[in-house]
C-alpha cells in the first residue's frame, strides 16, 4: 500500500524496519526496498520479494560519513582514507562507494564478497527513515529483478504488489540509480555510471578506470547485460529502418521534433523540451513505465553521445533495448 510520507507514517515505516520487515521508500535516485542491514533474515526478505539472485549484493544507506567506520574497516588503510576524502563532497547524493566490509555486516548483504557498497542519500524522507530506525538500511531498487527501477510510488506497487508498505515521496529527482565506484581496486573503478559522472570523479580522484562493462561475471554483480527491461521491445531509433516500423509504435524523444517526424508514431513522449540530459534522466524510466503494457508493438528511443551524463543514459537504454 502507498502511504503519504508524513511523520506518523515515517515512524511506522521505521518501526517495521526495526521489527525485521521491509519498506519501500523514496531516494533522490530511485525508490529503494529497505531492511535493517544488520538483520540477515530481514535482508533475505528483500531477495525473495525481488526474486533477485543472492550473489547480487545490496547498497547500505547511511546518513553521514562518520557512520561508515561502523560497517567498513577502511580506516585501517591510509590509501582508502585519502580516496574517500576526495569523493565525500558528492555526499549526501547519488554516489555509492565500495569499501572493505566489517564482519558485522551479514554476508547476505554483500553477496558473499568481502566488500560493502555504501551510499549517503540526500532525500529528506530517506534520511528521516534511516535516522528514525537507528540502523543502516540495506536497499536495492524497489522493483522485480531485471525490471525497470521505480521513480514513483505507483511504479513500486505495480512491480512488487500491494502488500509492500510504500512511503510516497512523489517523483524522484535524479531518476537513475546511483553511480557505483570501487575504491578497493588500485586505481579505483567506475562500476555503474550515474548522475555523478566519470569526468567529475576523475577530477576528484585523479585516477579512475572504467570497470568491465558487461560479462557473465562482472566486477559489479548487478551489471548483467539485460536489465531495466520493459516488456515491449525497445530499439534505438537510429538503428532501425524507418520504413519498417510497425504502425502501432511509440517514440521516446529526448527533445521536441518537427510534426513531420512524428506522424509515424501512435504516441510520442518528450523527455525534455530541448534535450537537456538531466531532464532526460529524470523522465526516462517513468516514460518506459508509461508506454509499457499499452499494447504497442515497438518502442523507439533517441540516443546521445556517451559524455558526461550521456554515459549513464546510454548504459541504461542499451541494457533495456533489444540487441
Ligand atoms: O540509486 C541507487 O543506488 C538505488 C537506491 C535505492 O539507493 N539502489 C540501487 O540498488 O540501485 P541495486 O541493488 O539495484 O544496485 C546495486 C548495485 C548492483 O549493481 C550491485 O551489484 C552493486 O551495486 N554492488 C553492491 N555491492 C557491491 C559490492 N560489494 N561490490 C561490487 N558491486 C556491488
Ligand atoms: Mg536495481
Amino acid at each position: 500500500m502507498i502511504y503519504e510520507a508524513n511523520e506518523e507514517n515515517i515512524t511506522k515505516a521505521a518501526t517495521l524496519i526495526r521489527n525485521g520487515d521491509v519498506v519501500a521508500f523514496p531516494t533522490e535516485t530511485v525508490y529503494g526496498l529497505g531492511a535493517n542491514a544488520f538483520n540477515a533474515e530481514a535482508v533475505q526478505k528483500i531477495f525473495t520479494i525481488k526474486e533477485r539472485p543472492n550473489f547480487n549484493p545490496l547498497i547500505v544507506h547511511l546518513t553521514n560519513v562518520e557512520q561508515i567506520e561502523s560497517i567498513s574497516s577502511y580506516k585501517e588503510n591510509d590509501r582508502l582514507i585519502k580516496l574517500l576524502q576526495k569523493v565525500q563532497h558528492f555526499w549526501p547524493g547519488p554516489l555509492s562507494v565500495i569499501l572493505p566490509r566489517k564482519e558485522n555486516i551479514p554476508t547476505v548483504v554483500t553477496g558473499g564478497l568481502d566488500t560493502v557498497a555504501i551510499r549517503i542519500p540526500s532525500h529528506p524522507i530517506a534520511r528521516a527513515l534511516i535516522n528514525k530506525c537507528g540502523y543502516p538500511i540495506a536497499a536495492p531498487s524497489a522493483n522485480k529483478f531485471t525490471h525497470i527501477s521505480p521513480t514513483k510510488a505507483e511504479h513500486v506497487e505495480k512491480s512488487l504488489g500491494k502488500d509492500i508498505f510504500i512511503l510516497d515521496g512523489g517523483s524522484t529527482t535524479v531518476g537513475l540509480e546511483s553511480t557505483v565506484i570501487t575504491l578497493v581496486t588500485n586505481p579505483p573503478q567506475l562500476l555503474r555510471p550515474g548522475f555523478v559522472t566519470f569526468e567529475s570523479l576523475k577530477l576528484a580522484l585523479g585516477e579512475i578506470e572504467h570497470g568491465a562493462k558487461t560479462s557473465d561475471h562482472p566486477a559489479s554483480p548487478g551489471m548483467i547485460k539485460r536489465h531495466y527491461a520493459p516488456n515491449t521491445p525497445l530499439y534505438f531509433l537510429d538503428k532501425v529502418d524507418l520504413n519498417s516500423i510497425p504502425k502501432n509504435s511509440a517514440l521516446i524523444s529526448f527533445g521536441e521534433r518537427e510534426l513531420n517526424d512524428i506522424t509515424k508514431f501512435s504516441e510520442v513522449i518528450y523527455l525534455s523540451k530541448n534535450g537537456n540530459l538531466e531532464e532526460v534522466c529524470a523522465n526516462l524510466f517513468s516514460s518506459l513505465y508509461k508506454l509499457d503494457n499499452k499494447g504497442y508493438e515497438m518502442i523507439l528511443i533517441d540516443s546521445c553521445s556517451e559524455d558526461g551524463l550521456g554515459l549513464a543514459i546510454m548504459d541504461r537504454i542499451s541494457r533495456a533495448a533489444e540487441n
